[in-house]
């Protein structure tokens, strides 16, 4: 089963994909977490990236399609995963759509985590002020906030279209939307 979890930054991506790939026993990839790793080792990916990243900008597709398609053709990527943070642009869901269907495969399911934006901001000054992540800055937090609007919010409705869009209320407890996304996908 592929599941995409979509939403703002602060929608609870990280925290809900954790959880459900945790349950479903299959991997949850996040760019974010592949290119923050990368920025830390400052390989070359790293280098290219860290200065979108930094202003709250997506890295360009140039950069981010060739990872894109490496994660999925991981073998421990076969039967499932849990997408967290891409597709994001209309070129990175082509290239998601057609990569899985080459290999049988097909997203099941689009889990929108709909949280407001004063409580996104809320929450991602709330994690500036314990942890370090170098795009918790207001301006980054400002950006990254547009561009999903721009880019990748337009995806809803590209998905919408095959009827596998559930709109998740992400303002709640943990344990309460992770029980709602059980409910949604019936496992
Ligand atoms: P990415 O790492 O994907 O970050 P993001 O989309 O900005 O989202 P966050 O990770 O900040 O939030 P989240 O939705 O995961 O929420 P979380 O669970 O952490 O991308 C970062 C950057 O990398 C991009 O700007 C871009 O530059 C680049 N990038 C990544 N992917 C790319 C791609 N495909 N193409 C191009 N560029 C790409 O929760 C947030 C906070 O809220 C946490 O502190 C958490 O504890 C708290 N929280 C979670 N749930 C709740 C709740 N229910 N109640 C209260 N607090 C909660
Ligand atoms: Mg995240």
């Amino acid at each position: 089963m592929f599941i995409l979890i979509l939403g703002a930054p602060g929608s609870g991506k990280g925290t809900q994909g954790k959880i459900l790939a945790d349950r479903l026993g299959v991997p949850k990839i996040t760019t974010g977490d592949i290119l923050r790793d990368a920025v830390r080792t400052g390989t070359a990916l790293g280098k290219e990236a860290k200065q979108y990243m930094d202003a709250g900008k997506l890295v360009p597709d140039s950069v981010v399609l060739g990872l894109i398609k490496d994660e999925l053709a991981k073998p421990e990527a076969k039967e499932g995963a849990v997408l967290d943070g891409f597709p994001r642009t209309a070129g990175q869901a082509e290239l998601v759509d057609r990569t899985l269907a080459e290999g049988g495969r097909r997203l099941n399911h689009i889990l929108l985590l709909d949280v407001t934006e004063e409580e996104l901001i809320r929450r991602l000054r709330g994690r500036a002020a314990v942890e370090s992540r170098s795009d918790d800055t207001p301006e980054a937090i400002q950006t990254r906030l547009q561009v999903y609007q721009r880019d990748t919010a337009p995806l809803v409705a590209h998905y919408a279209q095959r009827g596998i869009v559930h709109r998740v209320p992400g303002t709640g407890t943990v344990e309460d939307i992770a029980t709602e996304i059980k409910r949604i996908i019936g496992r």
